[in-house]
């Protein structure tokens, strides 16, 4: 008799952003008249920037013929692209990475998802609350966790995300040994400083613990003073691993393409407490279980690096920040208590009301879609989260909805 992996049926029945898509189908079946505007799901809306769509189109021509054809391309990533990420997003920025410490992938989501992979079973987890579910569930699915009770699962340290703390968690009060952290925050849209950060960087340091450092939304930071990276910050190189995206700076949630960065200096630890690095341990998950993100979305994803890529990917996140500004403006003039929405895509709204509550009132009286904040966790309870995905004139028609509904 085959049996299952158990740790399965902790999780809650649908994913997040399922569940959600699935209640909108349901609305938009029964109300087939009515518009409806995504402000939900973080998906990019706009079409890939004009360098990539060309790089695209000569790499496809030259896969036409046999002399230009590529086949399986090294798992992690071609040199050009490696390389380039390690000068434009590192090492232009004063932070030491090296092009072999660049792992290619076809998302962060499944780099976040299975990172955890790598660590014991018995390691102790921070997750921060709310959080991007992926960290949560994959850690669930991994069984290093109890059962759910009280919208928490047992054996996780939670870092609360509260008004209180800006929004950016307290170290834990319990020794941890996995860290996760985003900044700019999904969902909150919050950010943290280099002070915020290396109070994190010398906690895991001195706790043998390691950051996991998801900066999928770096581009939207405008504020100068703010880090891009964990490896601005001193000693970071030896506790943290960071992963970013393509998705959002250029429009690639449907091309498929981001990176981990996995510092050789990184270590954790075996059963007798001897250091092991942990990129060999990366290197061979990946080659074993990934083949490579395809010749043309590398060589697109490349393009983002160009002269004229840099320029029009720029245009592309000012414009969803410039949506951003919007819903914010329209959001605080309503009297609701905010953050993000500066230096990130999501604006997280405090509604006090119930966050599903709130989700089904913008459903049904503006045809706006939101994301309920209690499904990022316990601390999103009584919060939503619009992001600033869409096209300025429907963010426009959404927040004059939304400003009906609720006056
Ligand atoms: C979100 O809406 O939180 C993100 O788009 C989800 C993702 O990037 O997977």
């Amino acid at each position: 008799m085959l049996k299952i992996n158990e740790h399965f049926l902790k999780l809650q029945a649908s994913y997040l952003f399922s569940d959600i898509a699935k209640r909108v189908a349901a609305f938009q079946e029964e109300h087939p008249d009515k518009d409806v505007i995504k402000l939900g799901i973080g998906d990019v809306t706009k079409p890939l920037p004009a360098a990539c769509i060309q790089a695209f189109h000569k790499a496809i021509d030259e896969m036409a013929v046999e002399s230009g054809f590529h086949g399986y391309g090294p798992e992690q990533g071609y040199a050009f692209l490696r390389e380039a990420i390690a000068v434009n997003d590192f090492q232009a920025r004063g932070a030491e990475i090296n092009a072999d410490e660049v792992f290619v992938s076809d998302g962060a989501k499944c780099d976040t998802g299975n990172i955890q992979e790598l660590f014991s079973l018995d390691a102790r987890v921070a997750i921060p609350d709310p959080v991007y579910p992926v960290y949560l569930d994959t850690n669930v699915m991994a069984g290093r966790t109890g059962n759910l009770r009280d919208d928490r699962y047992q054996g996780l340290v939670y870092l609360d995300s509260t008004k209180e703390n800006n929004y950016v968690p307290d170290l834990p009060t319990e020794p941890v040994d996995l860290i996760y952290l985003c900044f700019p925050n999904n969902p909150t849209g919050s950010t943290a400083t280099i002070e915020q950060l290396k109070t994190w960087v010398d906690y895991a340091k001195e706790n043998k613990a390691l950051i996991l450092f998801d900066a999928a939304y770096e581009a939207f930071i405008r504020d100068d003073a703010l880090p891009h990276s964990i490896y601005e910050i001193e000693g970071a190189r030896e506790v943290a691993i960071e992963f970013r995206s393509f998705s959002k700076n250029a429009g690639f949630t449907g091309t498929r393409c981001a990176y981990t960065v996995v510092p050789k200096e990184c270590m954790a630890y075996d059963s007798k407490a001897n250091k092991q690095a942990v990129h060999p341990l990366w290197n061979r998950r990946h080659c074993t279980k990934f083949n490579g993100v395809s010749y043309p979305v590398q060589r697109a994803a490349e393009a983002v690096y160009s002269t004229e890529g840099k320029a029009q990917t720029r245009e592309l996140v000012s414009s969803y920040l410039k949506n951003a500004d919007l819903i914010a403006g329209v959001i605080g003039e309503l009297g609701f208590d905010y953050v993000g929405g500066d230096n990130s895509p999501y604006i997280w709204i405090q509604g006090n009301r119930d966050s599903w509550e709130f989700f089904d009132l913008l459903l049904n009286e503006a045809g706006v879609v939101c994301t309920p904040g209690a499904g990022f966790g316990k601390c999103g309870q009584g919060y939503i989260r619009l992001s600033a995905f869409n096209s300025y004139e429907n963010v426009v028609r959404a927040m004059e909805r939304i400003r009906q509904a609720l006056k």
